[in-house]
């Protein structure tokens, strides 16, 4: 079976598809057997007809992760209880994500929820929600670097 993660940011259109398009391509070229899926803590962009403003920010994640030959095919969803029952790991973009991740987490859940950027520098995903096209390269940059952390931990340096 392979290692599987949820990346988890608040409306699941910017941080958390890029990183979970990362993730995979890091993964995949670190040869390591990963499954991986995205998701946001917040409902209202499940299942598309996104406003003007959304598809405006998800053709730039995709574009950025298209600049940097990731592969990306993303539609919205959410953090389900179910999902901590599940995934092996449930990683939050920034410290709001998983202090909402801990309080759904069910008493039977056998996921581990952390912040991803804790494998690193400790810090959070900054959201390009509120800025400008650099925000979306900061968050590029930042994903495969919490990709590499996170599989240095999870399967050990050495993979
Ligand atoms: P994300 O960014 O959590 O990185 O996907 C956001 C996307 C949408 C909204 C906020 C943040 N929003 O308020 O619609």
């Amino acid at each position: 079976m392979p290692t599987s993660v949820l990346i988890v940011c608040l409306g699941n259109i910017c941080r958390s598809p890029m990183g979970e398009a990362v993730l995979k391509e890091v993964a995949k070229q670190r040869g390591l057997d990963v499954s991986v899926q995205s998701a946001g803590t917040a409902g209202y962009h499940v299942g598309e007809e996104p406003d003007e403003r959304l598809v405006r920010y998800l053709n730039r994640t995709v574009a950025t992760c298209k600049k940097h030959n990731i592969p990306i095919n993303h539609e919205a969803q959410q953090v389900g209880r179910e999902d901590f029952r599940t995934f092996d790991y449930i990683l939050g973009s920034d410290a709001n994500n998983v202090r909402d991740l801990e309080r759904l987490k069910p008493k039977d859940a056998k996921a581990t929820v952390a912040l991803w950027g804790s494998f690193d520098d400790g810090r959070p995903i900054a959201d390009p929600y509120y800025g400008g096209i650099d925000g979306f390269e900061r968050c590029y940059q930042q994903c495969v670097r919490y990709s590499n952390a996170f599989l240095d931990q999870a399967f050990g340096e050495a993979q």
